[in-house]
C-alpha cells in the first residue's frame, strides 16, 4: 500500500504517518507547515519508506507537478487528505 498525507505535519497527520508506516505502508505527504511543525515529522525522517515535501496545496500548479512525480515514482494507492485551517478562532485565510 502507498499512502499520500496531506497535512501531514500536523497533529492527526504525523500520527497517522507514524501508524501507516508500522503498519508496512510507504508513507508520502505534503505540508506548508503553516500549522503543522517538522518537528512532528523527526521522528520519521529516514525511513526508507518515508518521503515529505513542503508542498502549498492552495498553488494547484506546484501541488500538481509535485503530485505527479510522487505518484510516478511510487503509484498511490490510498489518499488521506487532512490539510485546513485549524485555527477554528481565526477563521479562513483570505
Ligand atoms: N484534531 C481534531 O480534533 C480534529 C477534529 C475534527 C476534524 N479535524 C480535521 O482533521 C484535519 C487535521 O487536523 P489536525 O488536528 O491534524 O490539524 P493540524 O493543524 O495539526 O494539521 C493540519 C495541517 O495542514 C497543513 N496545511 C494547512 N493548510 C495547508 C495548505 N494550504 N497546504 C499545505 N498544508 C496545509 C498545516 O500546516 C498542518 O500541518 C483538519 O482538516 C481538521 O479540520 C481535526
Amino acid at each position: 500500500m502507498s499512502v499520500f498525507i496531506t497535512g501531514i505535519a500536523g497533529f492527526i497527520g504525523c500520527n497517522l504517518a507514524r501508524a501507516m508506516l508500522g503498519n508496512g505502508a510507504t508513507v508520502a505527504g505534503f505540508d506548508n507547515l503553516c500549522r503543522g511543525s517538522i518537528r512532528n515529522l523527526e521522528p520519521l525522517e529516514g525511513h526508507a519508506r518515508f518521503h515529505f515535501e513542503k508542498v502549498e496545496l492552495a498553488d494547484l500548479e506546484s501541488y500538481g507537478r509535485a503530485l505527479r512525480a510522487l505518484h510516478a515514482r511510487s503509484p498511490i494507492t490510498e489518499i488521506w487528505h487532512l490539510a485546513a485551517s485549524s485555527d477554528i478562532p481565526g477563521g479562513p485565510r483570505p
